[in-house]
Order: C-alpha cells, then structure tokens, then sequence
C-alpha cells in the first residue's frame, strides 16, 4: 500500500494543489499531514477544506495550535500572520457551517499518531508540536539518542521544512543524496517529509512524500510560486519576506 506524507501546507493552496494532484496520478491509498495547514500564506480556509476532504490522519502543528490558543514563541512577523489567519477563519467562505466545522477540525486534531510502529508527529517524538530536528542535530549525539530511544522503528516528522533521512548511524541524507529514494534498512529512521508550502532547503518546490513498502520517495514539484507570493505581497498583515523566501525556498 502506498502513502502519501504531506506536511507544513503553510496555506499556500497553489502548492497544496500541484502536490494532491500528483498524488492522486501516483495511485497512492491515503494521504496524512503532518500539521501546519495554516500560517504565513494566503488561503488558510481553501487549504483546510482541501485537507479535510483528502487526508485520513492530520496532526497538530506548532501554527495550527497558535490560530487556536495565544501562540507562545512566534516571532512578530509569524504573530501577525497568526492573527490574520484567524481573522480569515472566522469569515471564511461558505457561512457558519463551514466556519464552525474548520475551526471543530483545528480542535480535534491530534499531537501523535502511531500505526504499525511508526509514529507519525510534527516536530519530534520527545516534543511532538515543537521541537526541531535538523540536519546539523546529527553532532548532537545525546539528543538523537534520546528521540532514537523514543520511536518504536520509524517517525515521520516535519516542521523544519528540510526534507531527509536520519538514520540511526546519525547521519542525514537529504533527498539529493539519496537521488530522491532512500530503501529502509530494518533499522530505526526518522524521515523528514519536507514542506509543501514553504520549502527551506534552497528548492523552492513543492515537497512530499511516499511511502511504499520499505521505499521513502521524494517527490519535488514546480508551482506557480510567483502567484502565491503576489497574493502574500497583496495583504498587509503578511510580511512581505513571506513571499521573497517562497521564491527562494528558504
Ligand atoms: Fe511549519
């Protein structure tokens, strides 16, 4: 059975778009998110109705928990796009309904999922909402230890928006490296399943992944990135850096 991974959708629809399109032509059974449908882009609304139609499992992301409580840790430019996005949730397209049920689907969603002993978080699996993983926490031996200790075989995660491979050797692959296809070993994994809507890995499309059996595959695809980023540069309250690091992937 294949399965599509998407995660930190950043309301960016055009992106979110292009990616379930492809899907859909990979003939893979299900799709989960792992979290950040919202924040920083223009569509909040469009891509939660997106997400809520196709994904059987959403977790909970950093951005998606700060639309709901008073964000902790944001910086300014992140803070006013927090506080955008829930102007936009409660005068979203489609009446109270559909208002109601977006802002019920933020609230039920959940930190941590776990099947077939993988387990599937937004950042990590000692902090699953929160906390970063990146490349460079490779050379920090105790940590990785700890989240290796904390993960049954495998933990698919996002937040950092840097697709890649942790292998329990403490290395990391990026998709590059691994020319797009990493063949599980039987030993412990954590693997980052990039961003769709905002990529920081300097390649500015769009990021997914699919598993199938023991083949990680990444999937990179082109958007119509400069549409997305006028859209951004047209409301004041986002920052206009959130569109120029679209175009760059950072
Ligand atoms: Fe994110």
């Amino acid at each position: 059975m294949k399965r599509a991974l998407i995660s930190d959708i950043h309301s960016n629809l055009e992106a979110l778009r292009v990616v379930l399109d492809d899907i859909r032509q990979q003939q893979v059974s299900e799709i989960y998110c792992l979290g950040d449908v919202i924040g920083y882009g223009p569509n909040p609304c469009e891509c939660l109705d997106e997400i809520m139609k196709r994904c059987k499992v959403c977790i909970l992301g950093n951005h998606d928990q700060a639309a709901q409580f008073d964000p902790e840790g944001f910086n300014p430019v992140a803070l006013r796009a927090v506080y955008w996005t829930r102007d936009q949730l409660d005068n979203g397209p489609g009446g109270a309904s559909r208002v109601n049920s977006r802002w019920d689907f933020l609230g039920e969603l959940t930190r941590m999922h776990s099947e077939d002993s993988s387990c599937y978080v937004h950042g990590s699996p000692r902090e699953p909402t929160n906390e970063y993983v990146f490349p460079e926490d490779v050379y920090n031996h105790r940590k990785m230890e700890s989240l290796f200790g904390m993960i049954p075989q495998l933990c698919f995660q996002g937040h950092t928006h840097i697709p890649g491979v942790f292998t329990s050797n403490l290395e990391f692959l990026t998709p590059e490296e691994c020319r797009f296809e990493y063949r599980l070993t039987g030993e412990k994994t954590m693997i980052n399943v990039g961003s769709v809507g905002q990529p920081r890995d300097s390649d500015p499309r769009a990021c997914y992944t699919i598993v199938d059996g023991d083949r990680i595959v990444f999937r990179r695809l082109a958007y119509p990135v400069e549409v997305v980023a006028k859209k951004i540069y047209a409301v004041p309250q986002l920052d206009n850096m959130l569109g120029d690091r679209l175009l760059a992937g950072r």
